[in-house]
């Protein structure tokens, strides 16, 4: 049985089913699902890597991640994102953004299992539904953002986090920048698709590129479009990239979660 509670004002949903029963018909339900609410989460998941992958592929090709290296030789497409006790500064991901938005293609969805998690409560992951956001515009604004781009850059505001985790890796960053429509259509539902991590300016002439840049950062993440996911061991989560922002929260303690990208 599939049971799907939506949060409030359904901001992402729980899941309450065993991955490893899933049929096509579950399949479908679920991908409705992530449509509607951008976020879904399951808890008490026992997947190992192969099966982790296999449930990955349901949603499209998996992407490749430019920044950081695979989780072994024979799972290259789980990233690890791991953060230790004794590790200082900022978490990966610790601003709102959408992944890899500073590429061509940026992934349709993200997908976290975690492995390691600290107390719960501690180390949550925020969403924030930029349908409701757009939804919350005005008039003006909304005609305003349809003509508009934005250029993103690897090297935005965001990326002194990754920066840290690379280090670890011991990689070579190379800049990665790319331009997209402020305002998207999905499923004939507009979103807000902006990463304030990523964001450099605005392809168009706009007068005062900083008022915008500040007004729509303050919209994009109004408390009213958000919602915090707490982590529990073995749960999984998946987002649509280009309807909800996601940032990760600030905590001291040992964590890992296995990232899969999808295209
Ligand atoms: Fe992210």
């Amino acid at each position: 049985m599939l049971k799907i509670t939506p949060n409030k004002k359904n901001i992402g949903a729980e899941v309450v089913f065993d991955i490893k029963n899933l049929s096509k018909k579950d399949l479908l339900i679920i991908k409705k699902a992530l449509s509607e609410y951008g976020m879904l989460y399951f808890k008490k998941q026992k997947l190992n890597s192969k099966l982790y992958i296999k449930f990955a592929k349901n949603f499209g090709k998996i992407a490749k991640y430019p920044r950081l290296k695979g989780l072994s030789k024979k799972y290259p497409q789980i990233t690890v994102v791991q953060r230790k006790v004794t590790d200082k500064g900022p978490s990966f991901g610790e601003q709102f953004h959408t992944d890899s938005i500073y590429t061509k293609k940026p992934p349709r969805f993200t997908m976290l299992f975690s492995k390691l998690v600290p107390k719960k409560g501690k180390a949550n992951t925020d969403f924030s539904s930029q349908y409701i956001a757009y939804k919350n515009l005005s008039k003006t604004m909304k005609k305003k953002l349809h003509k508009i781009k934005g250029i993103y850059s690897s090297e935005g505001p965001i990326s002194l986090t990754t920066r840290e985790r690379v280090k670890e890796k011991g990689r070579k960053i190379k800049e990665l920048k790319s331009s997209h429509n402020i305002i998207k259509k999905i499923n004939l539902k507009c979103a807000i698709y902006c990463s304030p991590g990523h964001l450099m300016s605005f392809t168009t002439n706009i007068k005062n590129q900083d008022r915008l840049k500040k007004f729509l950062f303050n919209h994009q993440i109004k408390k009213k479009f958000r919602f915090s996911l707490p982590w529990e061991k073995n749960q999984l989560a998946i987002w649509d990239n280009r309807s909800m922002l996601h940032q990760a929260t600030p905590f001291k303690g040992n964590r890992i979660m296995h990232r899969i990208t999808i295209q």
